[in-house]
């Protein structure tokens, strides 16, 4: 096995593994280092988000929602269901098999794509001249050598103060994949994506749900009318959510119990059989000897970057959540991409301006640009147009009318600025809006494009119409 390389990735998670990807087609010898294991030792690459991320968590949204369509939607259908019930170790078991797939299409594509791979932990060692010796630790030990080296080590869960994870009953977004049965009461601290989108799991299979979220503000990320629209639904849904509060002791015994005060400042005190901590993740720096290699990091603890994603140290290069920016899988790739673009000296790009989110609830939210809020604190001038899925002809059939699409469009040039939605399938949806931001599109434009009926698309381009205030369908 050969141990130089033109390139060096340690993480293989979607930041890493793609950049890899696309170094090797590049024409670089490459490989990638991954430290994730599968409970039997196998390696299981992906990161975060094909082990315990995007992947389980929407396998898991999708099994919780075809439950709750059983339970809840087909008899409108006239469709009768008797004896409904979840086994939720199958339902676990499917999860698992999912990300076995992903692993195994990551290792199968190492391979097609000529990518070595090596499992275990990387760490930079000395320099050989221009080159940086890798070492690795764990089943592939040795050591490689690299003419650049990416770094996409990713990120993991923040932990309360004083509360560390035991994965029993105080869960980390790996615990909350894996519970075993449908708790009784369920608390979720931080009322983010985390904890909404595993908030909502299980209560759609019957746990009593208690968010508690610290800022005054729900969803203060999303377009205010969003946010305010996503409240009253998952109200609705059951799910409890408390913002404004303040977590004080957290006591686990045979149950979780957590003290806090609530937004008019009066202690309040919960039990729960499990508590989910969604409260941002951090930078994973640890075990690289970044301190050893003179790695700077900035002042929260990430890999210091330049917009290129350059460090500080010559051919060292990262991406992914382990640098600035939005901790979102998609703009690992782009970053993993671009990087790997640029050593080839070619012109890699990354719009931050068009990085799409999406909340995967239901209905789902999403969005890309800018909200109103701040399109206000900039002083730009703009126009808004809604447009409600209930007068939608698709989403009158498919029988999920909440929500909206709702465009902001410069006051002056028309230009899209940005595109919110809350709604069925708003997480495809929003890649209309994502193509029109890319090539500087006016509602005009999409106005003017003929979508396809009756489609849950043509509320885009009504909301668009609307910006000029000549909706056709309300
Ligand atoms: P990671 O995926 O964290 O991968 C880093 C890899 O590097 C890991 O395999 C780690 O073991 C390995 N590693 C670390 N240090 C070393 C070392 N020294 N040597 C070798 N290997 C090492 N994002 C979305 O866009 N959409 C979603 O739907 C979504 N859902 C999510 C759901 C949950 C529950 C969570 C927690 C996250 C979710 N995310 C989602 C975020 C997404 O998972 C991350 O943004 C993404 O995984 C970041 O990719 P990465 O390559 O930077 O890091
Ligand atoms: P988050 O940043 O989305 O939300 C954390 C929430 O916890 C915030 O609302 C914050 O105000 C609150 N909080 C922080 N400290 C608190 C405290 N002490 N008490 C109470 N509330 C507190 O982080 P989350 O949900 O942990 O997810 C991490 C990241 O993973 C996300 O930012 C996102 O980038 C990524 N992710 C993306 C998904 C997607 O794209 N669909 C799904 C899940 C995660």
């Amino acid at each position: 096995m050969a141990n130089t390389f033109d390139v060096v990735v340690i993480g293989g998670g979607p930041g890493g593994y793609i950049a890899a990807i696309r170094a090797a087609q590049l024409g670089f010898t490459t490989a990638c280092i991954d430290a994730w294991s599968t409970a039997e030792g196998k390696p299981a690459p992906g990161g975060t988000c094909t082990n315990v991320g995007c992947i389980p968590s929407k396998a898991l949204l999708q099994s919780s929602e075809h439950f709750d369509h059983a339970g809840h939607q087909f008899a409108e259908h006239g469709i009768a269901v008797k004896g409904l019930a979840i086994d939720v170790q199958k339902m676990l078991a499917r999860k698992e098999k999912v990300v076995r797939q992903n692993n195994d299409g990551i290792l199968f594509l190492f391979k097609k794509n000529k990518v070595e791979f090596f499992h275990g932990r990387g760490s930079f060692g000395s320099r050989k001249g221009e080159a940086w010796l890798i070492d690795i630790a764990g089943k592939s030990a040795q050591t490689i050598e690299a003419k650049h080296v990416i770094v996409a080590t990713g990120s993991t869960p923040r932990a309360l103060p004083g509360t560390p994870f035991d994965e029993k009953r105080i869960l980390s977004n790996a615990g909350a994949l894996a519970i075993a049965s449908t708790p009784k009461k369920l608390g979720v601290i931080g009322a983010g994506v985390i904890g909404l989108e595993m908030g909502s799991v299980w209560r759609r299979l019957g746990a009593e749900v208690t968010v508690l979220e610290a800022l005054p503000a729900f969803l203060g990320a999303a377009d205010e009318q969003i946010a305010k629209e996503a409240a009253k639904v998952f109200a609705k849904q059951g799910l409890t959510i408390h913002t404004g509060v303040k977590i004080g002791k957290v006591v686990s015994g045979k149950q979780v119990t957590v003290e806090y005060t609530d937004a008019n400042g009066t202690a309040q005190s919960a039990d729960f059989d499990q508590l989910i901590v969604s409260i941002g993740r951090l930078p994973n720096t640890e075990g690289l000897n970044a301190a050893g290699a003179g790695l700077a990091l900035d002042e929260r603890g990430f890999v210091h970057v330049d917009a290129d994603c350059r460090t500080n140290l010559p051919n060292v290069w990262a991406v992914g959540d382990v640098v600035r920016g939005p901790m979102l899988a998609h703009k690992a790739e782009e970053e993993g991409v671009a990087v790997a673009e640029r050593i080839a000296g070619r012109h890699g790009h990354v719009d931050f301006n068009t990085v799409p989110w999406v909340i995967y609830t239901s209905p789902e939210i999403a969005w890309v640009g800018k909200n109103e809020q701040q399109l206000k604190a900039e002083g730009v001038e703009y126009r808004v147009g809604t447009f409600p899925f209930m007068a939608n002809g698709r989403a009158r059939a498919l029988g999920d009318t909440t929500g909206m699409v709702k465009m902001l469009a410069d006051a002056r040039t028309d230009r899209i600025l940005g595109v919110h939605i809350i709604g069925p399938m708003a997480s495809e949806l929003i890649a209309e809006a994502v193509v029109a931001m890319e090539f500087g599109a006016s509602s005009e434009d999409i106005a003017l494009i003929c979508h396809a009926h009756p489609s849950l698309s043509e509320a885009m381009k009504e909301a668009a119409l609307a910006v000029d205030k000549r909706t056709l369908n309300l």
